[in-house]
């Protein structure tokens, strides 16, 4: 019998759906964003977050299967997001999951986000091996852990206030970009010229691992005011805003390995699919001898093949539960999770 496990991934704006084999591999994945729909409000509605996710989880769940050949006694267990995310938005994975895995009589697995963004660089080839260091940049986490494998994780540094994703989304705001504003703000940024506006680095050189980005959102606030809003001038605004983030994301991310001793750097979550970062990244890491891993870009926003995957590996450590009780955890330390 293959070790099938069916991930769902609900916790913000995307339902992220997959088939994970162990010793195989991915076998199908689908995501559907909402993106469209609360762009109209500028940022997730939670509510209509939930509602989405009642819909789509199961026609996704019927596409996977089809694409991969699977039917529903093929599969071993079901992994979802526990958490962190939006209360409601997690709810809906989580009861779709363990009612599912109760008809099938097959284990459930609760993932932590951000342990699914952790490990999603695992799914690349040629993939990190342990022990590595891993820069988490979502719309709401920023942190450097050192990673030794599966569930030991040893938090280095975070963010004190704003996360880098945050830091885009909002700067893009102030700049009248839609939501999300990371994407639309590096495209902005491509039509900027360098040199031409100076923003803080916050806490770049503060001897420690940590971050701190809600000073530059104001100081982009200031600048905005004070500048004209012509298409060009916008453009020069987001290309500085660009180089502050990506400026300290990576310095201390090199710094984090210094720190470490270590020399793979693995770089997740939504902020990780920034070609400046990236290129960034590359270079600095790059020219003191370390290797810099990504995962696909399909897979550095949500999706459901980080929780298939980190449900599988969790699944052979003997993880599972048949109780098929549940309850999400909208807040939750990644510090706090089970080895
Ligand atoms: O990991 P993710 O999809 O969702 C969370 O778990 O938060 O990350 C979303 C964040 C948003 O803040 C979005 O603006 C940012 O990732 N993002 C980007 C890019 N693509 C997504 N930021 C900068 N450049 C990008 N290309
Ligand atoms: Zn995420």
């Amino acid at each position: 019998m293959p070790l099938i496990t069916l991930g769902i991934e609900s916790s913000c704006d995307e339902t992220g759906i997959a088939l994970y084999q162990m010793g195989r591999g991915l076998l199908a994945h689908a995501l559907y964003t909402q993106v469209a729909m609360h762009n109209e409000y500028g940022g997730v509605v939670p509510e209509l977050a939930s509602r989405d996710h009642v819909r789509r989880v199961i026609p996704l769940v019927r596409q996977v299967m089809s694409k991969a050949a699977v039917s529903l006694d093929q599969i071993s267990a079901i992994a979802y997001t526990q958490g962190p995310g939006l209360g409601g938005a997690l709810l809906v994975g989580a009861s779709i999951a363990n009612s599912l895995a109760y008809a099938l009589g097959i284990p459930t697995i609760g993932i932590h986000h951000l342990e699914g963004h952790l490990l999603s660089p695992l799914l690349s080839d040629p993939a990190p091996e342990f022990p590595f260091v891993a820069l988490l940049v979502s719309g709401g986490h920023t942190q450097l852990m050192r990673v030794d494998g599966v569930g030991l994780y040893t938090l280095l540094g975070e963010t004190l206030d704003d996360a880098a994703g945050e830091a885009f989304d909002k700067s893009a705001k102030l700049l009248g970009l839609g939501y999300p504003g990371g994407p639309a703000l590096a495209k902005l940024a491509a039509l900027g010229r360098p040199g031409l506006y100076k923003l803080p680095r916050p806490m770049q050189h503060s001897g420690n691992l940590d971050f701190s980005f809600s000073g530059l959102k104001t100081a982009v606030l200031t600048l905005v005011k004070q500048s004209d809003n012509d298409e060009q001038t916008r453009a020069d605004i987001a290309y500085a805003v660009q180089e502050a983030i990506v400026d300290v994301l990576a310095h201390k991310a090199r710094a984090a390995l210094t720190h470490t001793g270590l020399n793979q750097l693995v770089v997740a979550g939504g902020v990780g699919a920034n070609q400046l970062l990236r290129s960034r990244l590359t270079e600095s890491v790059g020219s003191r001898g370390g290797k810099v891993f990504y995962p696909a870009l399909e897979f550095c926003t949500d999706n459901g093949a980080m929780i298939a995957f980190a449900g599988a590996l969790r699944l052979a450590q003997q993880q599972g539960r048949k109780d098929y009780r549940f309850n999400v955890k909208p807040r939750w330390n990644l510090a706090e999770i089970v080895p």
